[in-house]
């Protein structure tokens, strides 16, 4: 492999059986591979491309990470004599060189008044982490389909990172967060927002939120209405990735209707059970969860209950456009005997329990909707610049950069809106946010998911294409669902108007 050609040398290999091409700088023998490529033989046997240095188009054609795969990675047998490599892979936790590919507060050079030194710590960890154990199994369960493997899941909890994914609160105390990077104390909401923003950053949806993303919003109606045997039980199991649980609101009948939905709890006539029949559909995680946070209706209204699997509990697998990492499901209650100590929050009191984590959950997604359009422009900035067609890289075509320049535009505005939102938050209790942010949350997440749309298109029209443009492709396919998730985006509109109307002072004319 340290074997040193010359051009001359490598051009004599340029046939079928014999074959070997320059690529940035390093010789490949692709003999025996030509007959495997995906990409088929002939175009290897081309006359510009076989013995020839064939880095333009190769980096037109492969992104960069096909030659760090081992497999790929074999076939290089030397270097080129007097060339020296260009193309740098990033290690893990490299920060992008790419204009925009990071927020401003990442950006060498830039300046913000939210983020502290354990901020900037907890983010480098999170970067490392991601590429070094949640990266290559989100690619491999990509490919089969399966959810995240165990030790995803389990180095995830030596860091105590599904804790701090539920944001600041008591359910942190006592534990150490990052290996001691930031205290429980001073875990606030730009703490959390970091690891959101740079777990999504793998780009692959269904592996994500196959990722806890079901305890993310399962669990907090049991941490804060949970009684207090039911907490002690349930949330250390959960949080330490043993066990695993999932919000169950939406049904085939009724979604943004929370108030319709069908599913039934019975009290038994000794008032010790209830008895739940009904179905529930579109359940993040639940083909694989053990806990079901679910919400029905009793006599008076609705009610949340914890439910076990056990007898009566069927999950089926949904398919969805993304994968079925996400363990997306269809869930049946048939006479599951649910015990009253399973009650979150007060008998027929459900709506409000339901509703209380939807500022947050709205965050989360917008934040994430935020930090994965980056990504597409990142991704959008580095195929336009190592494309070439007509003689020129894509980016050198006005009619990219123009697409580029609302793409950047966007991503730039929500990363502002959403660091004011979460200074807010830190600085507000929950009443304040429930009062004066749902409007706000509410705007955001609608605003977001809106523009993610509008990037998804203009990406698609910069790199239309599966391989090289797999993450664009995979985002296009995807993104319409955070226009649902966590109330769809007409009636978060809606809402924030209605929460706004009802704050006009009474003596207000114009
Ligand atoms: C991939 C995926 C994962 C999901 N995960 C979960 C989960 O883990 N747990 C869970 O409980 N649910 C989950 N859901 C369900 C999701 O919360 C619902 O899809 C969402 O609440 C919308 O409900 P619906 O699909 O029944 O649409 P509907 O309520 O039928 O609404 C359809 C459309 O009508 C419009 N609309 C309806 N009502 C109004 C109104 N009042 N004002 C203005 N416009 C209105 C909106 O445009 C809306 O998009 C998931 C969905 C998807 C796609
Ligand atoms: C070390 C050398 C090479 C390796 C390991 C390699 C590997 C691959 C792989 C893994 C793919 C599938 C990519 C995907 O779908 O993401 C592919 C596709 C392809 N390759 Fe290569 N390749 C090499 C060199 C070349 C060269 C020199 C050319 C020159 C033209 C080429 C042309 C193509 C084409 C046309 C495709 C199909 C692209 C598409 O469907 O979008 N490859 N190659």
């Amino acid at each position: 492999m340290s074997k040193v050609y010359s051009a001359e040398e490598v051009a004599k290999h340029n046939k079928e059986g014999d074959l070997w091409v320059i690529i940035d700088a390093k010789v490949f023998d692709l003999s025996k591979f030509a007959n495997l490529h995906p990409g088929g033989r002939t175009v290897l046997l081309d006359e510009d491309i076989a013995g020839k240095d064939a880095t333009t188009a190769f980096f037109g054609l492969h992104r960069h990470e096909v030659l760090l795969i081992p497999r790929y990675a074999r076939l290089q047998i030397g270097t080129l004599r007097g060339s020296k490599e260009q193309i740098m892979a990033p290690k893990p936790g490299d920060l992008s060189g790419v204009p925009y590919g990071e927020p401003t507060w990442m950006t060498p050079g830039f300046y913000s008044p939210y983020y502290k030194e354990s901020h900037r710590k907890l983010q480098v960890f999170m970067r490392k982490f991601v590429e070094e154990i949640v990266m290559p199994d989100a690619q491999d369960r990509e490919e089969d389909g399966k959810r995240p493997s165990s030790y995803v899941v389990e180095e995830s909890a030596k860091c105590n990172l599904h804790a701090m994914r539920l944001g600041p609160g008591k359910h942190l105390k006592g534990l150490t967060l990052a290996g001691g990077i930031v205290t429980p104390e001073e875990f606030d909401y730009f703490h959390e927002l970091i690891i959101t923003q740079e777990l999504c950053r793998i780009g692959f949806r269904g592996y994500s939120d196959g990722m806890q993303g079901g305890m993310v919003i399962g669990l907090p109606p049991v941490l804060n209405f949970g009684r207090p045997e039911l907490k002690a039980k349930i949330v250390p199991e959960v949080l330490s990735g043993k066990k695993f649980i999932c919000l169950a609101i939406s049904e085939a009948f009724a979604g943004s209707d929370v108030a319709g939905l069908k599913c039934t709890a019975t009290k038994t006539p000794d008032g010790k059970h209830f008895i739940v029949n009904g179905t529930k559909k579109w359940i993040t995680n639940g083909h694989f969860s053990d806990y079901f946070t679910v919400a029905c209706r009793t006599d008076k209204g609705l009610t949340v209950f914890l439910i076990e699997r056990g007898e009566g509990v069927e999950t089926k697998q949904i398919k969805t456009s993304y994968s079925s990492a996400a363990g997306t499901a269809f869930i049946t209650f048939e006479n599951v005997k649910v015990p009253v100590e399973n009650m979150l929050g007060p008998e027929n009191g459900g709506l409000l329990v339901v509703l209380s984590n939807f500022n947050h959950e709205r965050w989360v997604i917008a934040g994430s909707s935020a930090r994965t359009q980056r990504l597409i422009v990142e991704e959008c900035l580095k195929w336009g610049h190592q494309r070439y067609v007509f003689g020129k890289s894509l980016l050198e075509q006005p009619v990219i950069r123009a697409k580029l320049s609302k793409m950047i535009a966007r991503v730039e505005a929500i990363q502002g809106w959403l660091e004011n939102i979460t200074y807010q938050m830190c600085h507000m209790n929950y009443n304040e946010q429930s009062n004066k942010l749902a409007g706000q949350i509410a705007f955001f997440k609608m605003y977001c998911t809106q523009t993610a749309q509008l990037t998804a298109e203009d990406a698609t029209q910069v790199c239309p294409r599966t391989g090289m443009g797999r993450v664009i492709e995979h985002y296009h396919r995807t993104v319409p669902f955070d226009a649902l998730l966590g109330g769809a985006e007409d009636v978060l509109g809606d809402l924030g108007v209605r929460q706004a109307m009802r704050n006009i002072p009474k003596n207000t004319k114009l």
